[in-house]
Order: C-alpha cells, then sequence, then structure tokens
C-alpha cells in the first residue's frame, strides 16, 4: 500500500478527527470533545496519529508514553477502509514512537465483546491479560 500516509495531527485536523471517531471508532470516550482532543495535542503533539490516503482520514490511533507506560487508545479505521492493512500500519507507526521513546511495552483497553479488535489485536501480537480489571473514578462532574 504505497499510498498510505501515517503522520502527527496538529490542531487543525482536530474537528476532522472528532467527526471520523463519531464514524468509525468503538464508542465513545470521557475525552471525545474539541477540548479533551486539544489537550491531548497540546501536552503531548506526537501522540495522535493518522493514516491518510490521497489525503483522506483513513484511520486513527492515540499512541500516549508519560515516561512510564506506553497506551495505546483509539485504534480506528473507516469502515469502508477495514481489512487493508491501515490498522496494522499505524499499531506499527505507534510501536515505532515506543521504542523511540524508550518505551518497553504497549497495552489497549478492548472491550470483552469487540471480538473484530481481538482478532486485530491478536494479529499485530497483543494479548489479553485476564487477571486485571480496570478500576476507575470520575474526576469531573
Ligand atoms: C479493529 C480495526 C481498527 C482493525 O483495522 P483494520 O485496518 O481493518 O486492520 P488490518 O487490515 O490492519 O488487519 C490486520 C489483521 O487483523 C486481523 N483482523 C482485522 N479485522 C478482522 C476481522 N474483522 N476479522 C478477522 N480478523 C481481522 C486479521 O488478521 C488482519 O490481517 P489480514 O487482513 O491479513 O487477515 C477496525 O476493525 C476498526 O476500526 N474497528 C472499529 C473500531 C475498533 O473496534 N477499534 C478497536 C478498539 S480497541
Amino acid at each position: 500500500m504505497t499510498d498510505l500516509r501515517v503522520r502527527t495531527a496538529v490542531p487543525d485536523d482536530l474537528d476532522a478527527v472528532l467527526a471520523f471517531w463519531r464514524t468509525a471508532a468503538e464508542g465513545t470516550s470521557i475525552s471525545d470533545d474539541r477540548a479533551g482532543v486539544e489537550r491531548l495535542v497540546d501536552r503531548d503533539p506526537g501522540a495522535l496519529l493518522l493514516a491518510e490516503r490521497d489525503g483522506e482520514l483513513v484511520g486513527t490511533v492515540i499512541a500516549g508514553f508519560d515516561g512510564w507506560r506506553c497506551h495505546l487508545y483509539r485504534l480506528a479505521v473507516h469502515p469502508r477502509r477495514r481489512r487493508q492493512g491501515i490498522g496494522s500500519a499505524l499499531l506499527a507507526a505507534a510501536e515505532e514512537r515506543f521504542v523511540r521513546l524508550g518505551g518497553r511495552r504497549a497495552d489497549a483497553m478492548v472491550l470483552v465483546r469487540n471480538e473484530t479488535a481481538h482478532h486485530a489485536w491478536a494479529a499485530a501480537g497483543y494479548g489479553p491479560e485476564e487477571h486485571w480489571r480496570r478500576w476507575v473514578k470520575p474526576l469531573t462532574d
């Protein structure tokens, strides 16, 4: 796939990214608004990766590294562009970033019922750790 380009997002991309997630992503997140994504790009300008083909946004992933852990979020490919290697290309770019920054292990939260995602993550070499659960506490109303 020669015409696929993966690049980091800039503030001008963010409205398009939010619209893209409404079509392509699994579920929504507490940070899914302009302020939330702006904060991400402001805090870590290299974290939000976009895949484009012929200038069209076809996929995203957030490769977040806080100096301690490497977390992947928002892996999403346009529904009409799936099974073309875009998700794999995004994960490869994210992993390159992590390694460059000194990260040692990447992880992602994956819904138990999201079987398509299980296939994609497994194909990229990820596996579940059944002995963990996510413990959460909201910090805003
Ligand atoms: C999960 C997702 C990002 C995968 O993106 P993609 O670009 O289609 O993935 P790829 O084409 O790189 O697939 C890589 C491999 O993953 C596996 N895979 C991906 N989708 C699959 C499916 N629907 N069924 C079986 N295997 C699948 C295959 O092994 C595939 O390799 P192959 O096509 O050579 O057989 C995409 O399906 C998506 O956006 N889903 C909705 C959002 C989502 O659930 N994101 C994950 C949140 S945790």
